[in-house]
């Protein structure tokens, strides 16, 4: 990868092309919305989207872009709501994002049409995380079987590029039976009793998100632990910025060659 893949945007905006637009992305643990009304929203590769569980349980990913004009529908980070209203104009959706309504003033010509529904989005929970795709692609990846039971989740905002992080969280392991990389935002790590799923969320191409979800402990344990990779990540960014080469090791190769084959494919089609 070259220096300016991770510190500008037409790096991010290939990925968002390419990587985010045709893979299984993780988007939150189930357990983050336990009860039915409760969402989650996130920016994951440059698409909004939010995670919701509706009356009857089921959880559903939706695209956070109004029917009327586009707008971000879910404006907070999560919460828990009967149905959404739009700031903007006042659509309001139901939890599967249906469109149940609108002020007169702004109301559409058939409030009938499916057109006016959000966009749903292909989802599967996998050992209790949400995943999403737009482009419902081969199956969701295998995370390994059943867990112990979810414990909480840590969420940690760093001042770098996605790839930054994944680099990290890859350098320290081969694969092996505790350490599994799911490509290409979660890694899966088996301590004992104790399961962590770290999930990167690519926000902008300078802006990540790490989620720590961990089974089979609290997380309260895992703090220390996510404030050093953002510590580390952080002077890793500081490195790219001056050039310094990425990290290397066996999984960090891979995670390079299926970024390759990304670009690639991007240059092949635009
Ligand atoms: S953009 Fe949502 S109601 Fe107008």
């Amino acid at each position: 990868m070259k220096p300016e893949d991770y510190a500008q945007g037409d790096g991010f905006q290939v990925e968002k092309r390419t990587v985010f637009s045709a893979e299984w992305l993780s988007l939150c643990a189930e357990g983050q919305i336990a009860t039915p009304g409760d969402f989650l929203s996130a920016t994951v590769g440059g698409w909004g989207v939010f995670g919701v569980r509706d009356r009857e349980g089921v959880v559903g990913v939706l695209r956070n872009a109004c029917r009327h004009q586009n707008m971000q529908v879910v404006g907070t980070p999560s919460g828990h709501c009967e149905t959404f209203r739009c700031r903007f104009h006042g659509w309001t959706y139901d939890l599967q994002g249906r469109f149940l309504g609108a002020p007169p003033p702004v109301a559409p010509k058939d409030p009938q049409s499916p057109e006016l529904h959000l966009a749903s989005l292909a989802t599967s929970i996998v050992s209790g995380i949400v995943f999403f795709s737009l482009a419902a692609p081969a199956p969701p990846p295998d995370l390994g079987g059943s867990l112990p039971a979810y414990g909480g989740t840590l969420t940690t905002e760093i001042a770098c590029n996605w790839k930054v992080c994944v680099e990290h969280l890859l350098a320290e392991h081969t694969p092996s039976a505790d350490f599994r990389w799911h490509w290409p935002l979660l890694a899966v790590r088996r301590a004992g009793s104790v399961t962590i799923m770290e999930q990167v969320v690519p926000h902008t191409f300078l802006r990540t998100r790490l989620l720590t979800h961990v089974f089979g402990n609290s997380p309260d344990d895992h703090r220390q632990a996510a404030a050093t990779i953002k510590h580390v990540c952080e002077r890793l960014q500081a490195d790219r910025n001056d050039g310094m080469p990425a990290a290397e090791g066996a999984l960090v190769a891979t995670f390079h060659r299926q970024l390759a084959e990304a670009y690639a494919q991007d240059r092949a089609t635009t």
